[in-house]
């Protein structure tokens, strides 16, 4: 059987300050196996940067703290791990493209310097192969001109450039894990194509595990293996995309799925779902999505439903399904 590349477990990471206790991720369980893309999706504000943050042991300090739960990568707990050991993971087993373009790229540096940078620190190699491996990776993302590239600095790209360049530098390690929170938001449709297009070569050619953070779900319909919908801090449902967008079991989901706009039907007014996610500060004692569904029963607003194998391999939290 295939192991896990990496598996999270009742992850919780607060927020603290005095007496607020934000709940940004309130228990989670997800699983990502070798060579698969998987997709968190779910609206602002619930949890999916904290998620990956958690995982890359770099929750906002010093309010924010994983408080419980374990993370498995290739069987060693990360929550365990001293700061140093972290630091030659990151970057090199596991590596990220983070929500802001800009917080990767140093202003100030070159993108040459800056990417071989990160290769001298985890690899046993001269400068010169460095950039000669910089100069390839450059290549394999798709820019033009890479030898002259390398000796530029990151404001002189467009953001499509940018983006990929990004791409190169969290692959040039060549991770086992990548993860990638929001890639494509800023970029127009032609670039997040071409990006997306660019993210299964990795899977393919370097057998990289993806786990694409998104709130648009026609990325998640053209790259995802597994797509795991996050509300209010928790996962509602986990499934194969094929299952989720077939037959969405989770209200939420299916929520979600009435929200993309569709061209081929004569939809005058595009669905949003009503209400608001509620304060992480304050969550509900019953389902957290309760107040905002169209089903909900006396029950609901009771108890908090557990996460369950509806249908083979489709999890989802919900006790009226
Ligand atoms: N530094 C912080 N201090 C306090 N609360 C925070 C901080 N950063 C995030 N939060 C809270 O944690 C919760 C989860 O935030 P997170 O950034 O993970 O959401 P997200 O799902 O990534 O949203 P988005 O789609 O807008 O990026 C939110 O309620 C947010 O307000
Ligand atoms: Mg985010």
């Amino acid at each position: 059987m295939v192991q896990p590349l990496l598996s999270v477990e009742n992850l919780k990471t607060f927020f603290i300050k005095g007496d607020v206790e934000v709940h940004a991720v309130d228990g989670i369980d997800l699983t990502i196996y070798p060579k698969q893309i998987v997709c968190i999706v779910g609206e602002s504000g619930c949890g999916k940067s904290m998620t990956s943050l958690s995982i890359m042991g770099l929750v906002p300090k010093p309010h924010g703290r994983v408080v419980d739960g374990q993370i498995w990568f290739g069987g060693q707990n990360l929550l365990g791990m001293t700061e140093s050991q972290l630091s030659t993971i990151r970057g090199n087993d596991i590596s990220m493209i983070f929500q802001e373009p800009m917080t990767s790229l140093n202003p100030v540096l070159t993108i040459g310097d800056q990417m071989t940078e990160v290769l001298l620190r985890h690899r046993n190699i001269s400068k010169l192969q460095a950039l000669q491996k910089v100069i390839e990776m450059l290549e394999f993302v798709g820019v033009a001109r890479a030898k002259d590239i390398v000796k530029e600095y990151p404001h002189q790209f467009s953001g499509g450039m940018r983006q990929r360049v990004m791409i190169g530098m969290a692959m040039i390690c060549e991770p086992k894990l990548l993860i990638a929170d929001e890639p494509t938001t800023a970029l127009d449709v032609t670039i997040q194509a071409q990006v997306l297009d660019l993210m299964k070569r990795m899977r393919d050619e370097f057998e990289t595990s993806v786990m694409m953070i998104t709130h648009d779900l026609g990325v998640v319909a053209e790259i995802a293996d597994q797509v795991v919908v996050m509300y209010a801090g928790q996962v509602v449902e986990s499934a194969s995309a094929d299952h989720l967008f077939e037959d969405p079991l989770h209200p939420y989901s299916q929520a979600l799925l009435k929200s993309i706009p569709s061209l081929d039907e004569e939809k005058e007014i595009l669905y949003s779902i009503p209400g608001t996610v509620p304060d992480s500060s304050k969550y509900p004692t019953g389902c957290r999505f309760a107040e905002r569904c169209e089903w909900t029963q006396p029950s609901c607003i009771e108890k908090m439903p557990e996460l369950r194998e509806v249908k083979p391999g489709q999890f989802a939290r919900c006790d009226l399904i």
